[in-house]
């Protein structure tokens, strides 16, 4: 018999039941020790395409493979015990049929340990959708700006700029949520149409450069820290964590070249 503690997380239904309640607060997190100050706060963790861009240096999401958002996926679970872990299927791992997003998001939940995956498209995606919440996979879904379709869309650009393009937006909202979403990011979105998107279905929506109006708001970890030096114009920077590491870096670098460390507090007798 274990001897720990067991864990006990934040559940899908818990996440889906908060449509028009207490917001839902959520961070992308794809590193263990972040991931641990994260779970104190958030409902759940995204373990998101972007960690392609924010710690491995890549251009765009369309590069990051499936076996690095397994390993990533992982060091968030074992960071955590508390929230939901969610994390993103990367281009190319689902598109193609149902089946093949079956065969993949399986791996992902039984490598990683994971709670439910997302994947990024509207109507076009709802069949997917349909096909893994039915086989026992929850599926977060994800409109508007959809980076993994950059080059399509010409650029990381916000949607929903000119009023003639909102129906198809929240035909696309209507059509994931038909299929068994339990929730939906609205991304890059203008405000109007995030907020009457979420007037319109029964799952809770999570904003990113949309509405506080959406069920819920997410942020990816790195940007609001202040890591990033060229954040999205929406985010709010709350931390400073860019300017600590350059003057920790900096410190550290003067005391070597002085021979100040080690000093005999930080080696061994
Ligand atoms: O990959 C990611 O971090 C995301 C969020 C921006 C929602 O999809």
């Amino acid at each position: 018999m274990s001897t720990q503690k067991p864990i006990r997380r934040i559940t899908v239904p818990q996440i889906a039941a908060r449509k028009g309640g207490a917001p839902i607060i959520s961070l992308t997190s794809y590193h263990a020790h972040t991931a641990a100050i994260v779970d104190r706060y958030a409902d759940f963790i995204l373990v998101g395409d972007s960690l392609g861009m924010v710690m491995h240096g890549m251009e765009s999401t369309v590069g990051v493979p499936l076996d690095l958002m397994i390993m990533h996926g992982r060091a968030v679970v074992r960071g955590t015990r508390r929230a939901l872990i969610v994390v993103d299927m990367p281009f190319g791992s689902y598109e193609e049929s149902p089946n093949m997003a079956f065969r993949n998001a399986a791996r992902i939940m039984k490598e990683t340990g994971c709670g439910a995956v997302k994947l990024e498209g509207g109507k076009r995606m709802a069949e997917t959708i349909r096909f893994l919440t039915e086989r026992g996979i929850p599926v977060m879904a994800h409109i508007g700006l959809t980076p993994q379709s950059s080059h399509v869309m010409g650029g990381f650009k916000t949607q929903g700029r000119d009023e003639d393009s909102w129906p198809a937006h929240e035909e696309d909202a209507r059509a994931v949520a038909q299929a068994g979403a339990f929730s939906l990011v609205l991304e890059g979105m203008v405000e109007p149409l995030a907020a009457r998107i979420t007037r319109q279905i029964d799952i809770p929506t999570i904003g990113i450069g949309a509405s506080a109006d959406c069920d819920g708001q997410i942020l990816v970890l790195e940007d609001m820290l202040g890591l990033n030096p060229t954040p999205p114009k929406f985010v709010k920077v709350y931390g400073a964590l860019g300017e600590m590491i350059e003057q920790a870096v900096s410190d550290y670098a003067d005391e070597v070249k002085s021979r100040s460390f080690p000093g005999k507090d930080h080696t061994y007798s």
